[in-house]
């Protein structure tokens, strides 16, 4: 089997295995600036394919190179062979080659990814939301998003998403803000001095309403924009609602006590723990004394990370040097989870990913997590 960068010739062959994979037409060449792809090669011949998008994800307030996985498709006569794992392990010498010291995907089979270190880190929500339920917001006045409101559309979008652990800072290449301009709802509500105050896309088919971003900088701003929603009652009953800002939805939508939200797990991987650490914000290590932890990192696909490291807090700043003592022995599969603060190092210790006293390692992520309520009453 031979793995090799995906090249403009590749475009009918990757085409035809996305298909087969995903259904669906898979127009296009899927190669574009801010998006590398590699190919698996059986007997001469594409069998395996996947593209690597060039992404930038918040973490701690600051964005970190992250390499986003998708389109993992292998040819059904050649399945089976780990045609797939192959890919994978090529990737992640790829990721950091690109400077890329994160990866996440949406997994459709976890076993396949958690055998290379990938685990789940975070959800992707969409709440299903009764029109009826809806209150009235005060009146904006939104009008729709022209071209010379994008960079302070973005500008609105990144002072949200910088305080939100996960998600992506839409730069360019791989992401174009101007997209927003072709969708059927790209509505805007004015500030001050140009500034932007909130907007709101969404895209209307068949099924019914999708709004993709409600996005404001103040609660006036995010009610005016929900109770504009209301406009749609009558022509549907329902809407769904992406989850950009969990203030919107968890403190100003009238949802009852039962709703239904669709997550998809995203996973992620440490690909570079060095480079993951020292381009992460660790806003947590201000109040931290200088303290340490020794890690033993236990990562055969990812061997250039592997091995004994320290983690050093000091000065407020956080870097990950060699050596120490091994204390804490980390796999691979906690660092992700470690890392977006959604497991801690007591839930890394009973699923068998992590051992030893790892306080610090809790302290610096703030173990923001999911909370949730197991009792119903
Ligand atoms: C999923 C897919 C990419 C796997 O490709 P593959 O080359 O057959 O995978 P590998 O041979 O490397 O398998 C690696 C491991 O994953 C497991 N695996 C693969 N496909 C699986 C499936 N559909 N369900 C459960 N486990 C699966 C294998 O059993 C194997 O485990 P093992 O190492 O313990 O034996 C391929 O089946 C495919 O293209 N499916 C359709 C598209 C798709 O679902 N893509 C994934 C998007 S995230």
């Amino acid at each position: 089997m031979l793995i090799r960068e995906q090249t403009d010739h590749d475009a009918d062959e990757v085409r035809r295995l996305r298909k087969v994979a995903f259904g669906g037409t898979a127009e296009g060449n899927p190669l574009r600036p801010g998006l590398r792809g590699l190919v698996a090669e059986l007997d001469g011949h594409p069998a395996g394919t996947l593209v690597v998008h060039e992404f930038h994800q918040y973490y701690g307030g600051a964005p970190v190179p992250m390499g986003g996985i998708g389109g993992v498709a292998v040819d059904p006569h050649a399945r089976g062979r780990g045609v797939a794992t192959a890919l994978l392990e090529r990737a992640l010498a790829d990721l950091r080659e690109h400077g890329q010291p994160l990866s996440v995907l949406y997994a459709t089979v976890p076993s396949l990814y958690r055998s290379r270190g990938w685990e789940r880190a975070g959800v992707f929500e969409v709440v299903d939301f009764a029109l009826d339920r809806l209150a009235a917001g005060p009146r904006l006045p939104a009008r729709p998003v022209g071209e010379a409101d994008l960079p302070g559309l973005h500008a609105c979008y990144n002072d949200l998403a910088s305080t939100v652990d996960g998600l992506l800072d839409r730069s360019r290449p791989a992401i174009d803000v101007a997209d927003v301009r072709g969708l059927d709802i790209a509505s805007l509500v004015p500030g001050h001095d140009g500034e932007v105050r909130g907007y709101l896309t969404a895209e209307r088919d068949r099924d019914g309403l999708r709004v993709l971003d409600l996005v404001g900088r103040d609660a006036e701003t995010q009610l005016g924009l929900l109770g504009g929603l209301a406009s749609w009652g009558g022509a549907l009953d329902r809407l769904s609602l992406r989850v950009v800002d969990p203030a919107v939805t968890g403190l100003l939508t009238n949802q009852g006590i039962r709703y239904t939200t669709t997550t998809s797990q995203w996973l992620l991987r440490v690909v570079d723990l060095p480079a993951a650490v020292a381009a992460r914000g660790w806003p947590a290590a201000r109040w931290l004394r200088p303290a340490a932890v020794d890690l033993d990192v236990e990562d055969e696909h990812a061997p250039w990370h592997a091995g004994r490291h320290r983690l050093v807090v000091e000065d407020g700043s956080v870097r990950v040097e060699r050596g120490g003592s091994g204390a804490v022995r980390v796999r691979a599969r906690a660092l992700g989870p470690w890392f977006s603060g959604m497991q801690d190092s007591h839930a890394l210790r009973r699923a068998g990913l992590l051992d030893g006293d790892a306080a610090l390692l809790d302290r610096l992520t703030g173990v923001p997590g999911v909370p949730r309520l197991a009792d119903f009453f």
